[in-house]
């Protein structure tokens, strides 16, 4: 087999894993079918490193150990890119590829945008065209340099794909080829389906004597929260009037399942509002939990709370309403005007509680978006394999 191309693809931070998951079964479909192969070298920048927050990724979503780790750790923004585009340049001088794969907007994706495309390697962006239109944000930042930098443009949906030519953006450049997160859901939901809820909560729970006896019997119709954008955790204010409103209002109609990230855990410590979270009856906090873990609840979940990107989206195709504790959104085509399951709810508590109250109401309603089949990855490497060949010529 003579190998057609070497891809060099990236991954940084946990969201990044479900969308690697699938580009790289799809790599070993094409070798197994094709006369040509793909030399695929997988880097891992590091930036998410504990175990519940990367290894256990891998594992669950049959992703092989990366070929390449580069350390990288936590930092400023500054230290993380810095850090990360000089280890990548050592890494790309010595393996040379011919394309690298970035996928979704973390600050590995640009970084690696960066110094591929200074080392004149072609550069292929999963996930394009995504836009927030808030620059406050650092992955909107991420998304605007990858964008522009991107020899190929790969959408989730056609809203991203116009954005892209508002931008100026050749049409050769971009393809819509759906999203890839759903790739993966569509190929773990009957493992996540058979997963217990009581198992998920007592396997994970951050605080063990929070499994008292009232919290025993979750079944589904339980609240999920999750919460880790800068925005709405680093400012006491801010979390300390959402911590109100779930804990006092959320908490008095239903079972809240809140899985906690490392920076919203830290700044509850420092702001003095931990203590009221782990004393309210009915609220159960987790480790941050793994994707089948975190699937299943979201299937069983009477409402979701959540600044997540990649949850709004789940939300989407499961049905589960969804409050989208944001003023914006970068994925416009899972909001209910454009026929998804989210609300935009910013967090300001009397917003929030208005949108709940009307979402109880509500019955799941499935959504798939165009290209949302499961079939993504496919499509991408079809069109990775096309613009090698084109660029050759
Ligand atoms: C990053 C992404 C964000 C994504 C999120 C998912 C950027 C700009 N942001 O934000 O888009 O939605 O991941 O989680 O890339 N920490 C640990 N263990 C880890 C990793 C981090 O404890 O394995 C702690 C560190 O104290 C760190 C904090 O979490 O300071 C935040 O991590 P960081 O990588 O800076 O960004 P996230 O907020 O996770």
């Amino acid at each position: 087999m003579v190998n057609e191309m070497k891809v060099m693809s990236v991954v940084g931070a946990r969201p990044n894993f479900m969308k690697i998951a699938p580009f790289i079964r799809a790599i070993d479909a094409h070798n197994r079918n094709a006369n040509a192969g793909i030399e695929h070298v997988l880097v891992h920048t590091g930036q998410h490193y504990d175990d519940k927050m990367s290894k256990s990724f891998f594992q669950a979503l049959g992703i092989p150990e990366a070929d390449i780790n580069l350390g990288i750790g936590s930092g400023s923004h500054a230290e993380q890119v810095g850090q990360t585009m000089i280890e990548f340049e050592k890494v790309v001088r010595q393996e040379r590829p011919d394309w690298v794969v970035v996928v979704g907007d973390v600050n590995a994706t640009c970084a690696c945008s960066i110094t591929a495309k200074k080392e004149h390697v072609k550069l292929a962006h999963i996930e394009a065209g995504l836009r927030s239109r808030d620059m406050t944000m650092p992955e909107e930042i991420n998304r605007l340099v990858t964008d522009r930098l991107s020899d190929l443009l790969l959408t989730p949906d056609e809203l991203s794909s116009e954005n892209l030519r508002k931008e100026g953006v050749p049409e050769e450049k971009i393809k819509f080829v759906g999203n890839i997160m759903i790739d993966t859901l569509e190929a773990q939901r009957h493992k996540a389906e058979a997963l217990n809820i009581m198992t998920i909560i007592k396997q994970n729970c951050l605080l063990p004597q929070q499994i008292t006896d009232n919290r025993q019997q979750i079944t589904d119709g339980f609240a999920v929260m999750t919460m880790h954008r800068p925005s709405n955790v680093d400012d006491p204010d801010i979390l300390g009037a959402l911590v109100d409103f779930l804990c006092n209002e959320v908490c008095r109609d239903m079972p809240l399942i809140w899985p906690i990230h490392p920076r919203a855990e830290g700044n509850l410590k420092k702001f003095g509002l931990w203590d009221k979270v782990v004393g309210t009856d009915y609220l159960v906090l987790l480790n941050p939990i793994g994707y089948h873990e975190m699937l299943r609840l979201n299937m069983g979940a009477r409402i979701m709370l959540t600044d997540s990107g990649g949850l709004q989206e789940e939300c989407c195709v499961l049905g589960t309403p969804c409050l989208t504790l944001r003023w914006n959104t970068e994925r416009p085509v899972t909001l209910k005007e454009h026929g998804g399951a989210s609300v935009l709810v910013g967090n300001a508590v009397d917003k929030i509680r208005q949108a709940y109250i009307q979402t109880l109401e509500e019955e799941r309603r499935p959504v798939s978006p165009e290209l949302w089949d499961g079939k993504t990855a496919e499509r991408i490497v079809r069109e990775l394999v096309a613009a090698g060949e084109s660029m050759s010529q």
